[in-house]
Formats: C-alpha cells, structure tokens, sequence
C-alpha cells in the first residue's frame, strides 16, 4: 500500500528535526523529510525587482514567484508583466509573512541584505542573496550564526555566480595538483574607480513611487538626492555603494567575487591578524584605492598564508615585467614554492619560477579525477531547496567568512593599525576602537536578527 505523506511544510520539518538533533529524519517509506520532487516548484519572493533582479528572471520563471517587493512602486509593471498575479510589497519586513512561501532571492542595496537575510533563516525561508552578505564584521557574523544552526535544512547562496565558471575548478585542481609548490600567498585585485566626495545635498523630491525612507532602511537618514538612487532602469548599485551607509564600495562589490575566486582555492577561515592602507579616510566614504593584507594559519593541506586585496589603482607586483596586472582589470594570483598563477574569471596562466622549475612534481590529475561541474549557478541553490542535504557553492557560511575578512580589511584601514583578531570570538584583541568598528548602529524599529 502506497503511504501517503502530508504535503511539505517546512515549519514542521524544521521543528521535527531539531528534536531530531542533528541527524536526518527518515520517514516510512525511506523517505527523507525536507527533501522534494525536482518537479516541485518552489513559492518565492523577489525582494528588489529590477535592476539586477532582471538577470535572474528566467530562472525564476521555471519557480513560483509569487511576491514582489520593491521600495520603488514604479518597478512593480515591469516586473508583474513577467510574474503575473503575484502579490507586491514595499517592505520586506511584511513580504516575508507571505503566507506559504518557500524562498527569498534578495537583490536590493546592500545596506538591508544581512538584515533580510537573517530574517528570512529565522521565519524558516531558504535564501538567495546578491552580493556582499553584509557590510559589517557582526552582520556577518550574525548571519554565520543563523545559517549554521539551519544548515542542512534550509539553503543559501551569495550571488558571486562566476564561482561555477569551470576555470575556477580547474585552477584549484592546479593549486591542489602542486603546480605551484607550496601555496604561500594568494591574491585578488580589481580595478573599477568610483570616486565621491561625500554625501550629497538634498535634490529635489524622490521620484513618484520610490519610499525613499524604506530604501534608507537601517541606515541613518540622508535628504534625498537623485545621484545616489535615480530608480531608473539598470543597475544603480554604482551610484550608491561607495557611501558608508549603503556599501562598502569595492570590498563588496567587484571584492567579493574576485576574492571569492581567491577564497576558493584556500580553505581558509578566519585571519589571525590584519593590515590595511590605501588613500586617507573619508568618514562619509569608502575608499577608492586600498590594499588590505590577512595572515592565515595552516590547516591540513598547506602552510600559513598570506591573502590579499587590491583595489582603485593598487596592485600587487608582477610576477614578470612584461605582464601588466592592470591589464588584466579584474584578476587573482596564487604564489607558491615554485611558481604562480595568474587567473580570472575564464583564464589562467602558469608560471613556473624556481631554478628546478621543470614542472616534474607537477602531476595534473586524470580527467575522470576532475572536480565535478557546479553546472548552473541559480539551479545549484535549487536544487538545494529542494534538497537540503545538498550543499551549494557559495552558502552563507562560506561568504560570510570571506565578507568578515574584508570588513576587517577595512577597519584595519580606518585605524591605521596592525589587528589581531581572534576569529573563534569573533574579537579583534589589541584595539578596542576598532573592535567597536564592527558593529554598525541602527535607525530605531529595524532589528537586524528580528
Ligand atoms: N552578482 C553580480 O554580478 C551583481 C551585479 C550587479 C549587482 N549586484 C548586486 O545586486 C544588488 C542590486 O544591485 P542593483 O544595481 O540592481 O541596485 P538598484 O539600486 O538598481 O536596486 C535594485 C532594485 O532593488 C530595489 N530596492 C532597493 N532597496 C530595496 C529595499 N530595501 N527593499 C526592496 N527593494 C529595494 C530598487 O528599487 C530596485 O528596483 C546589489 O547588492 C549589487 O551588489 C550583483
């Protein structure tokens, strides 16, 4: 007699297992709980609609979207011309009691991205989240809290969607194969420039249908000013992430793929200690050129390590005169024993240096050893809300820790000083000024864990 199973509700399975502790929970019939058919569609809502939103549309469309939110009313056409029938928000707050909703995909700023997602893991939502996870040491680590007390129940992926890039693997089969010796440096830098001044006067009222104070969020209130968000078509992200109070400018942004290309490849943590400098602060805005340094302990494949970051004009030194880093825009280097690798996102170029370079301790594994595909970055975070047993590649546990290390980065360049850090506390332990840099303050009635 075939056994018929109540439909899925994740509360309950949630509630199930934790009694269950944290091992699975097997229903008769073998079945796993949390699991659903790959035919399953899941309820989602779309929190921030256009802009980068639209890069994720067609995936969407094999979904049920069945909530919109957006700060901008002006976006809800659009977007309801390509998800009909689902319900609009302008605060995310509300849009998350959705009654029966399964997921989130979040591409609004950046200033609310740890704020909804720790939301969301509390009311129980798997998460797909735009990149930076957060812009601040505790909201990462606040998030990382979340997500591992729901790991393997629930799903999260950070849209740094070059990491399923084939390139990726096969320059950690490299790494990992000893085509460089022993890995002791590894280095990510990107060259966009964005230059500001500082916030801006007020301009004008903000376009009809934009909540300018629900796009400020948590973030303290500034008058409006169409240079930071014009709600025009496109992407505005440029516009708005280099001021302190939305963004961490390109720490976040072009930072968080390109050092999660070097992230990738390191099996690193938390650094023990941290420095920084770059082009003298402005409180009001991020920096455009910076270089950030962390060292990392050993752990059980390589040495300690020295990973780094450059942005805005400073670059790490060729390994070659006749390669210009800068050329490359966006790239990241390996330095090992023997030689270096110089990738981005599609390339990489070996090159052995040491004397005995002849490439003989350099066995490339055999095709069928290869790391498996990611396949589609979107699917891969699909396939995990349907399964929850299945990990995906760039989960909130393995950004948050990249996120938290660039944060630090920055205060480290805020006070000037060498940080030791203390990663299992979450401490830096020789400057309380900067240890107090790490959490950021709040407008009154938004709750960053609520
Ligand atoms: N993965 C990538 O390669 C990639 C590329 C571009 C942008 N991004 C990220 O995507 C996010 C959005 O970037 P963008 O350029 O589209 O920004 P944007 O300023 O154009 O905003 C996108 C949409 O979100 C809405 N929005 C903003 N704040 C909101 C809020 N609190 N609640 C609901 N809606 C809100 C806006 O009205 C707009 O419709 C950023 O975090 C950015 O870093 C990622």
């Amino acid at each position: 007699m075939e056994i018929q199973l109540p439909p899925f509700n994740r509360r309950s399975f949630l509630k199930q297992s934790s009694l269950a502790g944290a091992g699975l929970l097997i229903l008769p019939g073998g079945i796993m709980a949390g699991t659903r058919s790959p035919n399953d569609k899941l309820n989602i809502a779309l929190i921030g609609v256009w802009g980068r939103a639209q890069a994720h549309y067609g995936w969407l469309k094999e979904q049920n979207v069945v909530a919109l939110c957006d700060v901008n009313e002006a976006h809800f056409a659009h977007a309801l011309k390509e998800f009909p029938g689902a319900k609009t928000y302008i605060d995310w707050r509300k849009c998350l009691d959705h009654k029966g909703l399964d997921a989130v995909v979040i591409c609004t700023a950046d200033h609310h991205h740890a704020f909804i997602s720790n939301w969301a893991l509390n009311r129980d939502l798997h998460v797909y989240c735009e990149k930076p996870c957060a812009i601040g040491v505790e909201e990462a680590q606040v998030l990382r809290k979340n997500w591992l007390s729901k790991k393997g129940k629930l799903a999260s992926q950070v849209g740094t969607q070059m990491h399923a890039q084939e390139n990726y693997a096969r320059v950690k089969e490299m790494i990992r194969d000893g085509a460089i010796g022993d890995l002791q440096m590894a280095i990510g830098w990107g060259n966009r420039k964005i230059p500001r001044k500082g916030y801006l006067p007020a301009q004008g009222d903000p376009p009809s249908g934009l909540n300018w104070d629900l796009w400020l969020g948590p973030s303290a209130v500034h008058p409006y000013n169409p240079d930071y968000f014009s709600g025009n078509p496109g992407t505005n992200c440029l516009q708005w992430n280099m001021f302190w109070d939305w963004g961490v400018g390109q720490v976040g942004d072009m930072g968080s793929h390109l050092m999660d290309l070097v992230w990738s490849n390191i099996d690193a943590t938390s650094p023990t200690s941290i420095n920084a400098s770059g082009e003298p602060f402005n409180p009001e805005v991020t920096p455009v050129m910076l270089e950030s340094h962390f060292e990392h302990p050993a752990n059980d494949w390589r040495g300690p390590i020295r990973v780094s970051w450059y942005q805005g004009g400073a670059l790490p030194r060729s390994p070659r005169p006749f390669i210009n880093l800068d050329t490359i825009g966006h790239g990241a280097m390996f330095k090992g024993s023997q030689g270096f690798i110089i990738a981005d996102y599609n390339n990489r170029l070996l090159i052995p240096s040491a004397k005995d370079a002849d490439l003989s301790y350099y066995k490339p594994r055999a095709k069928k050893d290869q790391l498996p595909a990611i396949g589609h970055f979107q699917q891969n975070w699909i396939d995990a809300c349907k399964d929850p047993s299945k990990k995906t590649c760039c989960d909130f546990e393995y950004h948050s820790q990249l996120a938290e290390q660039m944060l630090l980065g920055l205060i480290a360049y805020r006070v000037g000083e060498t940080l030791e850090y203390d990663g299992a506390k979450g401490v830096i332990t020789n400057n309380e000024k900067a240890n107090a840099l790490m959490k950021r303050t709040y407008r009154e009635g938004w709750a960053l864990n609520g």
